[in-house]
């Protein structure tokens, strides 16, 4: 075989093989525990938790409040340091280090002394001058989340669902590719949710960004998720890893099959479960 030939078949067998093609994940989680002291008190929040956001993946967390899943995205986001554990994206270490994620907190944050519009460019001006045409792609989508004529309010002139829907504009349109969602649509109606649900689910599989998504609604996170991780109550670990089996792109039809109410049901019960023994 001539060096030549013998070059090309190990071309072809590198590129062939499976791992040249898979990228490391968008997000591992590995071994991650924290405790909290305040006043002599430990509290033990997360206890050994690893979980994966693969490229383009949507990943959900549920589990009982105090379970520690802000805690975790404050971890993810290098504003708080784990006890134990590493953090990586994209194959590198990043743990304790800021501005590597698009984060929408639990409460909208958004700063009052900027308008509606500027708040939603906040992120893109942090990076760096904003891209031509930043402004008008920002206001094209203040009018698809029903805040046209907001433009140039304040955040306390708006309501508290219409603060939550800029402050998730604001993440969306930041330049980072993993996005990390704590509860987005927990101030909203149920049916400025369930169109915020189907908005969200559209643009996703339009746009496929890494996304790890905390919420408490169940349908939503079968309705949104590759994957569910379903957490304990206090100290936090992952109870079930949940494949969510529906092709895309999904339709809200999907919410009516009897495979979807199966999972439904077995999340529900889970949930139910770890409720109780944390009200004990
Ligand atoms: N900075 C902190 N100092 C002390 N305790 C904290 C701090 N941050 C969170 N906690 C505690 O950690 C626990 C988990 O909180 P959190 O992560 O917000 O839970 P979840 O988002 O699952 O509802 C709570 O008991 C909370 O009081
Ligand atoms: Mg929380």
């Amino acid at each position: 075989m001539s060096q030549a030939t013998q070059i090309e078949q190990r071309t072809t067998e590198i590129i062939s093989s499976p791992e040249a093609h898979t990228a490391p994940p968008a997000l591992e989680v590995s071994g991650i525990s924290k405790s909290f002291t305040h006043r002599r008190r430990e509290t033990n929040v997360l206890n050994n938790v690893s979980l994966k956001v693969e490229q383009q993946e949507f990943v959900s967390i549920v589990g009982p409040s105090g379970c520690g899943k802000s805690t975790l995205f404050h971890m993810i986001g290098g504003l708080v340091k784990p006890d134990a554990g590493t953090i990586r994206m994209n194959g590198k270490i990043v743990t304790g280090q800021r501005g590597e994620i698009s984060y929408m907190p639990q409460q909208p944050a958004l700063f009052p002394w900027r308008t509606i519009e500027d708040n939603v460019l906040l992120a893109g001006e942090i990076k760096g001058a904003l891209q031509d045409g930043a402004r008008e792609e920002a206001r094209q989508w203040l009018a698809k989340v029903g805040l046209n004529g907001f433009e140039q309010a304040y955040p306390h002139m708006l309501s508290g669902g219409m603060q939550q829907r800029a402050a998730f504009l604001r993440a969306l349109l930041a330049p980072q590719e993993l996005m990390l969602l704590d509860e987005p649509f927990s101030a909203l109606d149920a049916l400025t949710r369930s169109e915020m649900q189907r908005w969200l689910l559209e643009l996703w599989e339009e746009n496929r960004r890494s996304v790890l998504f905390i919420t408490h609604n169940i349908e939503e996170a079968l309705l949104l998720s590759n994957r569910i991780y379903v957490f304990s109550g206090r100290p936090g670990s992952i109870l079930h890893t949940v494949d969510v089996p529906f092709p895309r792109p999904r339709r809200d039809e999907i919410t009516d099959s009897p495979e979807f109410l199966k999972l439904k049901r077995q999340l529900s019960q889970w949930m139910r479960e770890e409720q109780a023994k944390s009200e004990k």
